[in-house]
């Protein structure tokens, strides 16, 4: 039995061109959570940059949270190990690796975005982290070196990770010729902060790409998966309005294919069960209760393509909330969301809800 991978050869392909042109020498690519980004990364895009000549290297900002450059310190290491041929050696890291996870273990962890006592890199540290990167270009010999950072956004989250930005801006623009990056993030929020606000060390060095939804061929992909593999006949187009009401999120569309693998049930359960474990793994219901009433009306507000300052929503704010409906309490309420993650703003495309399913949430009766 084949994986369960759907290929996206062609968009990696796209990226490596934009490298490869020059246009840039570093990439973004932005979606919300669980749109499949990391196993682009490490699936489709590492392996045709390996056999198009590079030498990808992948290190999560996440793998210690309050130290992101633990993350690419070990990757650096793990890399350069591979290159002399040498057994991995684990440094003992200053800090304990933990990707935290809590929540109710039958449902699927909540992972945990932030770093709870965050920690600036020690000049040793940064130091190091130069070493590794001037050996393994080094050793690289001809090829270029990928390096392929996932959860950048973290970088934007504490003051003390800015001394990393700065050193890692520097190093890879010292480096435009021999060393190629691709960011990868979730948060549109921490992502402009961190690519788009003038004072950012990544100001302007960044080309940001988008990175498109799984379309049709998905869908199409796992219909004859199931036929094929599992003797199980779906409609393609059930099946893809179910996708759309996952908010095309290939994660917990793998979530009703194994549903539906596992009950023998039909999409419209498999949905209603998805559905069910998206609101308590994310657990809207925990979520609804920090939020004011008028961040509740500002979110649904958002998620529709209002204008969160026009006369329509400051009268229904009036009207439906016991706080003014003036353009201040908008004002606080646009930044009290911002900080949750649950909505960001964009020059492009100004203000987007960030949790698709919370909207359904929130409208229930
Ligand atoms: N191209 C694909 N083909 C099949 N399944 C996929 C594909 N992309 C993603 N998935 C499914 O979605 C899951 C989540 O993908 P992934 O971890 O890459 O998302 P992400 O955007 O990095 O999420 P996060 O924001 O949590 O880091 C995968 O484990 C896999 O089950
Ligand atoms: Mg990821």
């Amino acid at each position: 039995m084949d994986s369960w991978h759907f290929a996206r050869t062609g968009l990696a392909q796209k990226y490596l061109d934009v490298l490869q042109l020059g246009i840039s020498s570093s990439l973004a690519i932005i979606a919300p959570r669980r749109k499949g980004k990391t196993l682009f990364v490490l699936q489709d895009l590492a392996p045709l940059a390996q056999e198009k000549g590079y030498l990808p290297v992948y290190a999560s900002l996440w793998q210690n949270l309050n130290a992101p450059h633990e993350g690419l310190i070990s990757a650096l290491e793990n890399t350069l190990a591979h290159l002399q041929e040498k057994p991995v050696l684990t440094r003992l890291l200053q800090s304990k690796v933990r990707k935290a996870a809590l929540g109710n273990e039958l449902l699927g962890k909540l992972e945990i975005e932030f770093a709870d006592a965050p920690m600036a890199p020690t000049s040793g540290e940064l130091a190091y982290l130069e070493q590794l990167l001037v050996d393994v270009e080094q050793l690289a010999g001809q090829k270029t070196v990928l390096l392929l950072i996932d959860e950048v956004q973290h970088l934007a989250t504490s003051t003390h990770f800015s001394p990393l930005a700065h050193n890692l801006r520097t190093l890879l623009d010292q480096r435009q010729g021999t060393i190629k990056s691709v960011f990868t993030g979730s948060s549109r929020h921490y992502l402009n902060l961190l690519l788009n606000e003038a004072n950012s060390p990544f100001y302007h060095f960044v080309e940001q790409v988008d990175f498109p939804d799984l379309g049709l061929d998905f869908i199409h992909f796992l219909v004859n998966k199931l036929a094929r593999d599992f003797h199980i006949k779906v409609e393609l187009q059930e099946l893809d309005l179910a996708f759309d009401a996952l908010d095309k999120s290939p994660y917990w569309m793998m979530k009703l294919v194994a549903r539906l693998i596992t009950s023998q049930e039909n999409i419209k359960n498999s949905l209603s069960y998805t559905l069910g474990l998206i609101e308590a793994t994310e657990d809207f219901a925990g979520l609804a209760k920090t939020l004011k009433p008028i961040d509740k009306l500002l979110y649904l507000a958002l998620g529709t393509g209002k204008n969160p300052f026009g006369k329509e929503f400051l009268h229904e704010v009036e009207q439906k909330t016991e706080v003014k409906g003036v353009p201040g309490n908008v004002q606080r309420s646009l930044q009290r969301l911002l900080e949750a993650g649950l909505i960001s703003q964009t020059y492009k495309q100004g203000y987007q809800i960030e949790k698709p399913g919370l909207t359904r949430f929130l409208n229930q009766p």
